[in-house]
């Protein structure tokens, strides 16, 4: 096991392990600290930042489903000026590398805010996310539009030098197109997958569930629909993939590795158990020593098919 190296490349981006906190699922890093010791981990994604504080979408904003949940969040956060001032000084005390998740209602609100972010030393990364359901601006007006996507990746990559990964909408037909738009605007690297728009109806009320009506699903439902989006990026387009989606265990990271992912994201597995992370990198690491790995990297895009 001491052997083994659970180090990935992301493109430009370099991880001590694979295994990264999802946006939306641990605040701002500060959430999971109690936890988990942040320096094990390889990275953590922030909540979706806007230019200003967003106060998100009414409640009730988040249902539990038979195999996951549905939220409607609607992207509150706290801005990017507190995140600078208040949530950076926090995460400078971590070695970790801190991904800055951005949303936004205007092509110009992810270019300022991207402008404004590149500026911090301790950002190792950015992730766009062009992909919220549950949102009335941006989101999937965007996601689901791939000249959209295409200017917003070229639109950032023109401010920033920072590894740039765009994350992508399943609720698409061929994610593959997404993909290979963001290759070919600059974007080192793509994360599949976001939520799928879900509903639910309360059968005594009759009224939704949830007050958006419509939210994200996540969780072990999605997970494969989240592998096949992940394999088919593989194919299909040379970019690296972050795999996210359904992930409870290390078994399913080794899975999503295998269908080509370079790397993951744990989600809704964070809100069960908070330490998920910390036992799924030692998991990873046991794997490989069984299989005679002596780097996990080698896993990626493994698959093998007759
Ligand atoms: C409560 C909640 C809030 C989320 N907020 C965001 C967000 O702000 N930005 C984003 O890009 N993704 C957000 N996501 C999506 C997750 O990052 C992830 O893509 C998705 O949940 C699938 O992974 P999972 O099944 O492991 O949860 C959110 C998910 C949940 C459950």
């Amino acid at each position: 096991m001491n052997n083994v190296d659970l180090s990935v490349e992301v493109g430009p981006l370099k991880l001590r392990n694979p295994v990264l906190l999802a946006s939306g699922t641990v605040g701002y890093g500060n959430e999971m600290a109690e936890f988990i010791d942040l320096n094990k981990i390889g990275g953590i994604v922030t909540k979706s930042l806007s230019l200003k504080p967003r106060k998100g979408n009414p409640p009730q904003r988040i249902v539990e489903t038979p195999a996951g949940m549905l939220n409607a969040i609607g992207l509150a956060n706290v801005g990017v000026e507190v995140f600078i001032k208040e949530k950076i000084p926090f995460l400078k005390n971590f070695d970790v590398p801190l991904i800055c998740n951005i949303a936004a209602g205007t092509f110009e609100e992810y270019v300022e805010c991207t402008k404004i972010l590149t500026a911090e030393e301790s950002i190792a990364a950015f992730e766009i996310n062009v992909s919220c359901p549950n949102v009335k601006e941006g989101g999937l007006q965007f996601g689901n539009n791939i000249s959209a996507v295409g200017k917003i990746t070229a639109a950032v990559r023109a401010v920033t030098e920072k590894p740039l990964i765009i994350k992508l909408s399943p609720n698409v037909s061929d994610i593959s197109e997404f993909a290979k738009v963001v290759k070919e605007e600059g974007g080192d690297a793509v994360s599949a997958i976001n939520t799928l728009v879900g509903a639910s109806f309360d059968i005594n009320t009759r009224k939704p569930k949830i007050k958006n009506i419509h939210g994200g699903l996540s969780g072990p439902a999605i997970k494969p629909v989240a592998v096949a989006k992940v394999f088919e990026i593989n194919r299909n387009v040379d970019i690296p993939v972050i795999g996210v989606g359904g992930i409870m265990n290390w078994k399913d990271v080794i899975e999503f590795m295998i269908a080509g992912a370079s790397a993951v994201q744990l989600g809704t597995v964070n809100f069960i158990d908070p330490t998920a992370a910390e036992k799924i990198i030692s998991g990873l690491g046991e794997y490989c020593t069984k299989n005679n790995l002596q780097n996990i990297s080698a896993l990626t895009g493994s698959y093998v098919i007759d």
